[in-house]
């Protein structure tokens, strides 16, 4: 199996051995799967091309070290755990043996519908069982997936199959959200209009929905397994042959699909799945994520159940029907560890202490956080009142392109401090690098954070750019991998994240691009142009603040084309990339060569124009003063 650190002197004898010599660590790590062909090299690497190669000329299947390897001994033991939107509905449990069979009779149904290896499969698709076998039926058979959150509009659902260039989308009826229903066939079908190259719909029926089924294209799900094998052997697969892909949002431009190989992937998220929570065998393991996100690709799905963990899935929302219900599944299903977002947290402390008095907390052993940086306050409440001072609190510091946690404290073995992601896992050399690109060392330093050696799970590419890849990533500081965070190194040599230095923005653990924002709100035909930057918010981490310019108002109003604007994002993106704050203003404070001062204008959002740092640049000073004097934060001059 995987090896697990289980004193401080282990963790630092791992560590010592993982920068010393990397290949013979991960070479180690690697002998716990089940491979067709061992790797010739362990790893292969240039930060310039960037060229990254783990393990290669190895043969696996990541699907057999889930089944496989491990069904003799836990076949009849749960994999996977699913606990309804409606707590009245029966809960739904399956032991690796009967997801093995699930996902093989999948991986039929997709082979019949001439899937190949290397094919892309679109999903989106609620958080039901199917999706975790979706997921895992591609890789049986070497297809790649990309997963999008049934969050995405139309719009941005089209354009990822399109990227992608899937021939096939697998979806549902509809999908549960508290008490609300998202209709996810309705939104396919729109997405599809644009969409000529896909072929075949599979759907999943779920909330029995009325939809519109098109003859010849979508086929219901249990209609195209009917019949299937239960057997389906695996595709052997190149340890850099893809995994998946997963957008993301940049700084920059249209969303960048971020690609993940077979076995470095495998490897990384295994390893930090068994020490970031210290998984014992008989766990129950519940990470709140959805699975559209990263978190849910390495936390729920592989991570686990590589380590043939009890994995729950969580169909609902923590706020429905009440504000303790996940602490009502945690005490159901006796949940050991606990692995949520801090905008999550920020937002039950808000509903108050009677959702938690009363519920029995006692099987907590870990809790986690993920997405943002967490406040010491929520910090406090989540180690106080959810962990009864009895659990360590795992901040996992890490990115869709890591694959998995790079920063955290292993618990029980690091000590803790409220908001500090703490140190490196092995395999991880972070850096900080001042603007100047001097690496920082020594301890008590700020700056950008940076890795400079490679690790199994970092991504690959960006798919359909390797370009874009190696600017946005390997070219701001000569070779290293750039993370586009803030960092602190402390006096004890520990990490704290400050947050992103780019134009990404982090909004109740979302990640998004200002640019992609703005685009969204410019679609709409009375805006001429516009200006989105972040701004404290006290649950959602940040809040979007869109500055717009607009040629002449509707008869709506100032009030109507706020509406206005908010639907055109959510059409464009979706409901969570919606701004909070919408100010009309005369103009945007330029440089004279153009370009937006944003640095302004996040003061502004900030509350403190009192210094505003260098504006001999700026072309006009009195657009500054309206905007200051219009804005919809009290702001300090
Ligand atoms: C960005 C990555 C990785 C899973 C979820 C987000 C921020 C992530 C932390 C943390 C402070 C964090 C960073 C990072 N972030 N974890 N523990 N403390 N900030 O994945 O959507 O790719 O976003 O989330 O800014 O760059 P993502």
């Amino acid at each position: 199996m995987v090896p697990k650190i289980h004193s401080l002197g282990g963790y630092i004898h791992e560590y010592q051995k993982s920068v010393t010599n990397p290949e013979a660590f991960w070479a180690e790590v690697a002998e716990g799967f089940y491979w067709h062909k061992r790797c010739d090299t362990v790893l292969e690497w240039d930060f310039k091309g960037p060229s990254i190669k783990w393990f290669a000329g190895g043969k696996l299947n990541i699907t057999e070290n889930i089944f496989e390897r491990n069904l003799y001994t836990i076949g009849n033991q749960p994999a996977l755990i699913w606990e309804p939107n409606n707590p009245n509905e029966k809960t739904r449990l399956l032991t690796y043996f009967e997801l093995y069979k699930e996902v093989n009779k999948f991986a039929n149904t997709l082979k019949q519908l001439n899937v190949k290896k290397g094919d892309r499969v679109a999903i989106y698709m609620p958080m039901i069982p199917e999706l975790t076998i979706a997921m895992l039926a591609c890789a049986r058979i070497g297809a790649v997936h990309s997963v999008v959150f049934a969050g995405f509009s139309a719009n941005s659902l089209s354009d990822r199959i399109i990227d992608a260039d899937a021939k096939i989308v697998l979806t549902a009826d509809g999908g549960f959200r508290g008490d609300k229903i998202t209709p996810l066939k309705n939104i396919v079908d729109e997405a599809l209009e644009t969409c000529p190259d896909v072929e075949k719909v599979i759907v999943y029926q779920r909330t029995n929905s009325k939809i519109n089924m098109v003859e010849g294209r979508d086929i219901w799900w249990h209609k195209a397994i009917e019949g299937m094998l239960e057997e389906c052997p695996a595709e052997e697969m190149d340890a850099e042959d893809n995994l998946f892909i997963l957008y993301t949002s940049g700084s920059t431009g249209k969303p960048k699909g971020i690609v993940h190989t077979t076995a470095g992937y495998m490897v990384y998220t295994a390893y930090t799945f068994l020490n970031v929570f210290q998984y014992n065998a008989g766990d129950v393991y519940f990470c709140t994520a959805d699975i559209g996100w990263v978190t849910g690709h390495s936390y729920i799905v592989y991570g686990p159940l590589l380590n043939g963990a009890q994995t729950l899935m969580f169909e609902g929302i923590p706020t429905w029907p009440d504000a303790g219900r996940f602490w009502d599944v945690v005490d159901k299903h006796k949940v050991n560890q606990f692995y949520t977002a801090p905008t999550a947290i920020r937002s039950l402390i808000a509903l108050g202490m009677e959702h938690i008095t009363n519920k029995d907390l006692s099987s907590l052993k870990v809790l986690g956080t993920v997405g943002e940086p967490i406040n010491e306050e929520a910090w406090h409440w989540y180690h106080d009142h959810i962990g009864r001072n009895r659990c360590p609190i795992v901040d996992t510091w890490w990115q869709t392109e890591t694959g998995g946690v790079m920063i955290s404290p292993i618990p029980g073995i690091i000590p803790t401090k409220p908001s500090f992601a703490t140190l490196p896992l092995p395999g991880i050399q972070p850096v900080i690098v001042n603007g100047d690109n001097k690496e920082l060392t020594g301890n008590s330093v700020k700056g950008n954070l940076c890795i400079k050696f490679p690790w199994p799970g970092m991504a690959r590419t960006i798919w359909g750019d390797h370009e874009r890849f190696r600017k946005t990533y390997f070219s701001t500081f000569k070779n290293l991998y750039f993370t586009g965070d803030g960092a602190q190194r402390d006096e004890d040599g520990y990490y704290r994240i400050l947050g992103r230095v780019d134009d990404v923005i982090n909004v109740s653990g979302h990640r998004l691009g200002t640019a992609e924002i703005e685009n969204a709100i410019n679609s709409h035909p009375l805006v001429n142009e516009s200006a989105v930057v972040g701004y404290p918010h006290s649950i959602k981490g940040q809040g979007i603040y869109a500055f717009v310019v607009c040629g002449e108002l509707s008869t709506g109003g100032e009030e109507g084309i706020r509406k206005s604007i908010k639907m055109a994002v959510t059409n464009m993106i979706g409901p969570f990339a919606r701004p909070d704050l919408i100010q009309l203003v005369p103009g945007l404070p330029k440089t004279r060569s153009g370009k937006i001062m944003r640095r302004i204008l996040r003061k502004v959002a900030e509350g403190d124009a009192s210094n505003l740092g260098d504006i001999t640049t700026l072309l006009d000073e009195e657009v500054v003063d309206k905007i200051i004097d219009g804005a919809l934060v009290p702001v300090k001059r």
